[in-house]
């Protein structure tokens, strides 16, 4: 391939790609933070603009829940949903996207969990409508909250199981939650045949509050089919080994909260894939990080001086980590391959 940089960041920009690690809350453009908090009366604590920069990862949490105070109605849920894939689709190329959100942090707001799932499910009808995209729902639990409480929000997940919410994470500080801490409520989603990811090893948590042994926690007991994250595992030689030996992909993401973590984040995404640790590559909190699948494939090829390769791999282990079904993903692999060598045909 003889293109130039800016021919490879063109393609890049048009590679079909898919988004496994976003929460619904960190996807809320500006304005739309700002119309939904006028309709409730809320006052933002400081403009838009400067909310959406942070002192450290606990300042971000905090404002991401937060915003999450402005989702209320079945209709918020629904435009939130609907913007997040028009703008993955529309500024990336996202064709298929699995979006997380948190039912702890709308219900005592107002929002109950089914009135959530029926927002979120029109928005993501809505958009698939009107864009080439398919979008599937996790709900995840945050760590900080007791496992109590994320056995009644399984309680809910089960008791109004909807197709569209295909499995459950587990976000927030991991010194506040260590994987051990909702085995039950794992198992229980096990039994009940969700698929499982978690948050682990975040590199804005020190070693010792997400340590590399959380891996071994959320492989044996949560008994994860994804993860989230992983970097801290780069600090052990055995866990490195395990996640290699496993296969289990990481849903990795190029972008951080801080800027200052943003160097030591392409430090680990670049070690893990030299590791031969299976990763796909993600946004975690579009709107909130200022970025975007197609930006966040840039910022990732530049800082770590990768090119075509590794951008067409990184589209590729999307298709594979996905939860769609067995069909669903052939067709999406099928169409992906197609749409890859389209792209590579394009004279330089
Ligand atoms: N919630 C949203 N993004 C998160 C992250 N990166 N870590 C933990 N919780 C989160
Ligand atoms: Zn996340």
């Amino acid at each position: 391939m003889t293109w130039t940089a800016s021919q490879v960041a063109q393609q890049v920009a048009q590679l079909p790609k898919v988004e496994l690690h976003c929460h619904v809350t960190g996807t809320l453009r500006p304005a739309t933070l700002a119309a939904l908090a006028g309709k409730y009366g809320l006052q933002l604590p400081r403009p838009v603009d400067q909310l959406y920069t942070y002192r450290d990862f606990y300042d971000f949490l905090e404002v991401l829940r937060l915003v999450a105070l402005v989702l209320r109605e079945q209709d918020d849920f629904e435009r939130v949903a609907y913007e997040a894939i028009e703008d993955a689709y529309k500024t990336s190329n996202v064709r298929h996207i699995e979006m997380s959100f948190n039912p702890q942090y709308f219900i005592p707001s107002g929002a109950g969990y089914a009135a959530q799932v029926a927002g979120l499910v029109a928005g993501i009808e809505a958009a698939e409508r009107d864009f080439p995209v398919s979008a599937l729902l996790l709900a995840s639990f945050d760590r900080e909250w007791d496992a109590a409480s994320a056995e009644e929000t399984m309680d809910l997940i089960l008791s109004h199981r909807h197709e569209r919410v295909v499995g459950i994470g587990l976000d927030g500080p991991e010194r506040a939650g260590p994987p051990a801490k909702f085995e039950a409520v794992y198992r229980r989603a096990t039994q009940a045949g969700l698929k499982k990811t978690a948050h682990v090893c975040e590199d804005n948590q020190t070693l010792a509050e997400a340590p590399p042994s959380h891996l071994d926690a959320c492989l044996d007991l949560l008994r994860c089919d994804r993860l989230d994250h992983g970097y801290n595992l780069m600090a052990s030689d055995a866990a490195i080994a395990r996640a290699r030996d496993s296969g289990v992909y990481f849903a990795v993401c190029g972008i951080t909260s801080v800027a200052a973590n943003r160097e030591r984040r392409l430090d680990a995404i670049g070690r893990m894939a030299a590791a031969g640790l299976n990763t796909t590559l993600n946004t975690d909190d579009p709107a909130m990080f200022h970025t975007d699948m197609a930006h966040t494939y840039q910022h990732v090829l530049d800082g770590l001086g990768w090119g075509w390769q590794e951008a067409r791999q990184f589209s590729l282990s999307g298709v594979e980590a996905c939860w769609l079904d067995p069909q669903a993903k052939a067709d999406l692999r099928r169409d992906f391959q197609a749409q890859i060598v389209e792209l590579e045909a394009q004279p330089a």
